[in-house]
């Protein structure tokens, strides 16, 4: 049962006020809900329907007189007064019973929530959509210690708690927790001078891990407040850590419920990538609560309205922390591995979807990175100061209302006076555009001629010419800069672009900072890359320029066993050593592009990728680099070492990550000699992680690997950690085998999303094990995905993913994926979720 953008029509009821009262126990938890509706003037129909999943119903009643409703799939039915009236309801719900975490659920004795996007109708009978927004009054019943909802608390007595949130808000919204947690606790003054108490809430033995979340909290606060204006509006802000949760975090008003792995950070258990997430994703959900709860989504289809938003919020935010070169390098891989790679299968979708079966499987790279780009792209055609002012009247205009995307374009349109008809498109066509250049010189005059195509994706044979701002820079022939950066508007399918007054041919810097979501495919020379590399005044290309130089040589050595590029090599010493590019750059510069990445490389290139070759290739590379390098590596490595306390700051971080990047290449040739001197004396995860690893990846490492796993038994985030690193670093061929060891563990708990996802979310980073050619982990991964999938939909239809790529393998691996694929559909019992997903890879 599909249902379509199109056929959205207004709730028939509103919602004027909301009284939900909880008696909390794990087996038999009593809901009872009293609810003001009123008539909706702008509705179509007065059909009364309620949400209701997996409740049973105790009684009910309508303006007090007791009512027997009609129970239907999916909700209930009643005859109501068209006029205002009081509905309540009794239902009884499990938490305990509740595997999918979905709704209210337990996680080690403590009661949580996670209501996005349709939990709550696993908690009462409710219009559970995002366009009915009303004030709650929440009581909780309960013994133990700590009793949260939304908004501000109200009153606190033996066993019982109350919580009154005024701002009107959509049922997604809403949470609950009871348990026995500790807080760290802080506080915060808005620009408006009103104090907001904040606090972080852990098991006990977490509450050392607590504090720098408390801190990027205080971040973000002022954060949004100097950049958008956006002022905090309860008392209290709450951050609860649960260690079983399906996604990173949830922005629940006023009380956010954060993944552990998303929240907790020490230096001694977590990476300095670990830090950056945790601020990242504290920063993305406090800034929900203007982008996604003051302002929310008017239905599913708009999800990118709020995340798309907000992750280029929190993007900005760590930019402006952090560094912007370095983040936006990060970001753009996880754009290109993850995003790209969907809009070019059968899972590509539309920013804004136009139909769906389950909004879940929707939280996706396309809804959130895409998204964000898309959003970027405004920001850099209207400039900062007409985007702050299409802002400001975004939040005038549409305060406390649920809102569409053309709402969105409506303010943009209004505030800076730009036709955004054809802009629009980007909402509304799925795939990665390719923009190809040409260019020509002749009598001191640049000819640059592009030309767009976005390739068919489901549904969507034909595609319309796109609005794609390209950054362009023009470097001369010894790499100074003679055109500082502009932005072409390019919204033809050909377009040329001409630049005078040059003595000598320049070189073109395309593309800056990755001005666009796009695959642009230039001929120019290595040569060139090498001088972009060197000397672009964009770090962004810089990167790109040598990504784009491995990809040369990763492709030459894999289709025509060609040895490495000296080019490459070169460019690689020469860059390693400019001292004036600062560690976390050169550290990312030095990275190979992943497996994934040269897969699609190859596919583009109308090539079928063999993993074992792309996997054969990498090493080989990595070999020669180590090599070439070998004079040198010591001496950088050497650099790279910090003597002050630990500090996730940017500075010691970029050098860590720059040691941790040529330790892994020392250790190809020193038999891991300096990375067990690492191990034995890191005082930090970072470094430990990266010894191991470095260790790992040259088949050794075992004695660290058991004492590691002794040292952290208590420790759930770092054994995750451990699971992971072993199914990344396994030799492919050994990868099924190991698999099997892991998951036979006793510490395996497959029903924990955060392990499940350590091992077998992890497949995907080691693809030529994944796509062993007997078929064998294709296999073993449709096993656990059909049995989580029997408890947790959620996480378990998103894994799936990992077929996506079928099509682009040779015809023996397609049928074995296919046949995996297949039987995961015809599996007894499969959800809805998962069903939606099968069917799409195989449509
Ligand atoms: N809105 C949340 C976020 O900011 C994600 C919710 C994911 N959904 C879920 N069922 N866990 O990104
Ligand atoms: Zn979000």
């Amino acid at each position: 049962q599909k249902i379509y953008l199109a056929d959205y029509t207004p709730p028939a009821y509103l919602v004027r006020h909301v009284e939900l009262t909880f008696r909390l126990a794990p087996k038999a938890t009593r809901v009872i809900a009293r609810i003001q509706f009123a008539p909706n003037p702008a509705a179509h129909s007065r059909d009364f329907f309620l949400h209701g999943e997996k409740l049973k119903l105790i009684r009910a009643s309508i303006d007090g007189t007791p009512v027997q409703p009609v129970l239907v799939d999916g909700g209930l039915t009643a005859s109501v007064p068209d006029a205002p009236f009081v509905w309540e309801s009794e239902v009884e719900i499990a938490p305990i019973e509740n595997t999918a975490l979905d709704g209210l659920y337990m996680s080690n004795g403590m009661y949580c929530t996670q209501c996005e996007p349709e939990g709550f109708r696993r908690i009462t009978y409710y219009p559970d959509r995002p366009d009915v927004m009303a004030p709650f009054d929440v009581r909780i019943e309960s013994d133990l210690p700590i009793l949260l909802s939304n908004g501000n608390p109200v009153e606190r007595g033996a066993g019982y708690a109350v919580w009154h949130d005024p701002w009107p808000k959509p049922s997604y919204l809403f949470a609950l927790v009871a348990g026995d947690l500790v807080a760290e606790r802080g506080a915060f003054t808005t620009m408006s001078g009103k104090d907001v108490s904040l606090a972080v809430w852990t098991r006990a033995a977490d509450a050392d891990k607590a504090s720098f979340a408390l801190g990027a909290l205080q971040r973000s606060m002022l954060w949004d407040e100097q950049a958008y204006g956006r002022e905090y509006d309860l008392d209290v802000f709450n951050i609860v850590a649960v260690s079983d949760f399906n996604s990173g975090a949830m922005e629940n008003k006023g009380l956010n419920i954060f993944n552990t792995a998303a929240v907790l950070a020490s230096p001694a258990t977590a990476t300095d990538m670990d830090f950056q997430r945790v601020e990242g994703v504290i920063a993305h959900e406090y800034f929900h609560n203007w982008t996604g709860n003051r302002i929310t989504c008017r239905d599913w289809f708009q999800l990118s309205l709020k995340e798309g938003l907000t992750v280029f919020r929190d993007q900005q935010f760590t930019g402006d922390l952090h560094g912007h070169a370095v983040k936006r390098i990060r970001d753009v891989i996880k754009l290109h591995t993850r995003q790209f790679r969907e809009d070019g299968g059968p899972l590509a979708h539309n920013v804004r979807p136009e139909s769906f079966v389950e909004i879940s499987n929707f939280y996706t790279g396309t809804i959130y990175e895409k998204g964000a780009e898309v959003i970027r792209m405004l920001h850099r055609l209207v400039g900062p100061v007409a985007y702050g002012e299409a802002l400001d009247l975004y939040f005038d205009r549409l305060d406390g209302q649920a809102a569409t995307i053309e709402d969105w374009l409506q303010v943009f349109q209004d505030a800076t006076g730009r036709d955004l008809t054809q802009f629009k498109r980007w909402y509304q066509q799925a795939g990665t555009p390719q923009v190809s250049v040409v260019k020509e010189y002749a009598d001191g005059i640049l000819k640059l001629t592009l030309r767009q195509h976005t390739p068919p994706t489901p549904g969507q044979p034909d595609k319309l010419p796109l609005v794609i701002p390209v950054a362009i820079g023009l470097l001369d022939s010894e790499g100074r800069e003679i055109l500082a950066t502009q932005v072409l508007e390019f919204n033809q399918p050909e377009q040329c672009f001409t630049f005078s007054g040059f003595d000598d041919a320049p070189i073109a810097s395309l593309l800056r900072g990755f001005s666009a979501p796009v695959i642009l495919r230039q001929e120019n020379t290595s040569e060139e890359l090498a001088l972009l590399l060197a000397h672009d005044t964009d770090s962004f290309n810089r990167w790109d320029a040598g990504q784009q130089l491995a990809r040369r040589t990763l492709a030459a050595m894999v289709i025509d066993n060609a040895p490495p590029s000296s080019t490459y090599l070169n460019a690689m010493q020469a860059m390693l050593m400019n001292e004036a590019l600062y560690p976390a750059l050169r550290a990312l510069i030095l990275s190979l592009p992943s497996e994934e990445d040269t897969a699609q490389n190859l596919a583009l290139a109308g090539q079928i990728p063999d993993p074992d070759a792309i996997h054969a290739a990498h090493e080989a590379l990595k070999n020669h680099l180590a090599e070439h390098l070998e004079a040198v590596l010591p001496g950088v490595y050497a650099a790279m070492q910090v003597d002050a306390p630990y500090s996730p700051e940017a500075d010691q971080a970029g050098k860590r990550a720059l040691a941790n990047a040529t330790l892994a290449l020392i250790s190809r040739t020193d038999h891991g000699q300096a990375a067990e001197a690492q191990y034995a004396k890191a005082d930090n995860m970072t470094l430990t992680l990266g010894a191991l690893a470095s260790l790992l990846s040259i088949g050794r490492g075992n004695s660290q690997l058991a004492a590691f796993a002794t040292h952290w038994a208590d420790d759930k985030l770092v054994i995750d950690k451990w699971f992971a690193l072993q199914v990344t670093e396994a030799a492919p061929r050994r990868l099924l085998n190991m698999l099997n060891r892991l998951t036979a563990l006793d510490t395996f708990d497959w029903q924990n999303p955060n392990r499940f996802r350590s091992v077998l979310a992890t497949i995907s980073a080691n693809p030529a094990g994944f796509h062993q050619a007997d078929g064998s982990v294709y296999r073993f991964v449709a096993d656990w995905l059909i049995r989580l999938d029997s408890v947790n939909p959620w996480t378990a239809s998103r894994i799936s993913a990992a077929f996506d790529g079928w099509r682009r393998y040779d015809t023996g691996r397609q049928a074995l994926m296919r046949a995996q694929i297949e039987r995961i559909a015809k599996a007894p019992g499969i959800s809805r979720e998962m069903s939606e997903m099968v069917g799409r890879m195989l449509a």
